[in-house]
């Protein structure tokens, strides 16, 4: 069983040699931006651990991790022109560098070029992988659409299952996918791919719970997004649910004019009325709660408790994370 660091470099030099054409240059520049200014690569460290769980490394699990990593930085490049994002990893995003054709554009191709990955996979469980795969997929832009629904809605209509509904198709379904792709790809029976997925799912949501709360009280140098992105595009996070639903009226009355308004200092006044309201606070116990739910479905998977150190280790780092 390897770490989370070993699994990183593994995959990295594997991943790195991914080339694009040079023409047009305005497209495939794009393209090595994004993937250039570095990315944890969590979701095919998921891959590779998932095999690992089971069975030793296979070059098909490299394949399948390049495939969810490319499909990740394609929802990244159309998620900021969706959310307006300036910077992403330290850097300025693809649409602000390349303009907004050329990002939708190199997201395109990039999605394509998963399907070219998930080609050189053994046809013994190819198509059991690419249809976990596109069932992921699917879910992805189906969360994100409502994401973008909810940005309109009043806090009071969006209530907290449906945010915890709505980050589990944006954000956990790929992480759960990513740990069953390995699962397949190293042999584990449908009722361990079962809690695999489970424990994916969960540690998803902790993982996404997290992502709001940097986003509105992380450090902008460590983290590598505009602080208070989430709360400029009024996006309906936890932060601002729950800010709701303990909040007093006045305080209430606040949060409610600077949502229908955009004054200078708009972040610094919401993310005040956060910290008097104690959502911050709440985060903690919300990740801690999913956390204990994955490992439970982690306890489920019916293989010696020593293969799933890396797991739980890659769990604890996602969950504290600063980045
Ligand atoms: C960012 O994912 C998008 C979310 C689902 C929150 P990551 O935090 O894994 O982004 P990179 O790939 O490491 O930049
Ligand atoms: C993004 O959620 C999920 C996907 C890209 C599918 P966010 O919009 O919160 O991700 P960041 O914060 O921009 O990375
Ligand atoms: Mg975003
Ligand atoms: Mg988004
Ligand atoms: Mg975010």
């Amino acid at each position: 069983m390897q770490s989370f660091k070993e699994l990183t470099g593994q995959f990295s030099k594997h991943f790195d040699q991914l080339q694009f054409p040079e023409q047009p240059n305005r497209l495939y520049d794009a393209a090595r931006h994004i993937l250039e200014i570095g990315g944890k690569r969590i979701r095919p460290v998921l891959c590779l651990m998932g095999n690992e769980l089971f069975d030793e490394l296979h070059q098909d699990a490299f394949h399948a991790g390049s495939a969810v990593e490319l499909f990740h930085n394609f929802t990244l490049i159309h998620d900021d022109i969706m959310d307006k994002a300036p910077i992403r990893r330290g850097n300025p995003t693809v649409h602000m560098v390349y303009g907004e054709t050329a990002a939708i554009l190199s997201g395109d191709v990039m999605l394509i070029n998963v399907y070219e990955r998930l080609n050189k996979v053994h046809a013994k469980y190819q198509k059991k992988l690419v249809s976990v795969f596109n069932k992921a997929a699917i879910e992805v832009c189906e969360g994100q659409q409502l994401d973008m629904d909810f940005e309109l809605l009043e806090p009071e209509a969006v209530d907290y299952d449906s945010y915890v509904n709505m980050i589990g198709l944006k954000t956990s379904v790929l992480l759960a996918a990513s740990l069953q792709m390995g699962a397949i790809i190293g042999g584990g029976s449908e009722g361990n791919q079962g809690h695999l997925y489970a424990f994916g799912k969960n540690v998803g949501i902790a993982f996404q719970i997290q992502d709001d709360f940097l986003d509105a009280f992380g450090d902008p140098e460590k983290f590598g997004k505009q602080q208070g992105g989430d709360i400029l595009a009024n996006k309906k996070t936890f932060l601002l649910l729950k800010a709701f639903e303990l909040c007093n009226p006045a305080q209430k009355a606040e949060l409610k004019a600077l949502l229908a308004s955009n004054p200078e200092d708009k972040v610094a006044r919401v993310l005040q009325l956060f910290r008097d309201c104690k959502v911050d606070e709440w985060a903690e116990k919300e990740k801690e709660r999913f956390t204990q739910m994955a490992f439970k479905n982690l306890d489920d998977i019916a293989v010696l408790t020593s293969r799933k150190q890396p797991l739980r280790d890659l769990a604890d780092f996602l969950l504290n994370r600063q980045q």
